[in-house]
């Protein structure tokens, strides 16, 4: 499922995942518009609070500060084998990946995790 859209409307995860789940199936999330959900409890929670999601990716380009192919996602719990998912990245992404991309990531995270210098 796609949640949050381009335009901000948010599905209720946790709901669409408990149906996955009682199926055994995994909730998989594509968060490309949510970079900003779990940095500010204003807004609606994130893919993968609240154990709602398996895996979700994130645009970090989108609403963060990430360079174009910024995207990351995360995984949890056993629905979704690590393994698995590893080979699908490899499959899809490059040899040679970009210190400037991973930087930006981090320089992002840092962003939004440290207080602001008075
Ligand atoms: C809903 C959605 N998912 C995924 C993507 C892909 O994002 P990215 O190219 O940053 O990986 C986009 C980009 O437009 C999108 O709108």
């Amino acid at each position: 499922m796609s949640s949050p859209t381009p335009y901000g409307t948010c599905a209720d995860l946790r709901a669409v995942a408990a149906v996955c789940h009682a199926r055994g199936k995994p909730a998989i999330v594509d968060e490309a518009w949510g970079a900003q959900l779990p940095f500010d409890d204003g807004l609606p929670t994130w893919a993968m609070a609240d154990h709602a999601a398996d895996v979700c990716v994130t645009s970090v380009r989108k609403m963060g500060s990430g360079l174009e192919q910024g995207s990351v996602f995360h995984l949890r719990g056993d629905l979704v084998r690590a393994e698995v998912l590893k080979s699908r990245e490899d499959l899809l992404g490059t040899t040679s990946p970009s210190v400037q991309i991973y930087a930006a990531l981090d320089g992002r995270r840092r962003q939004m995790v440290e207080p602001l210098p008075c």
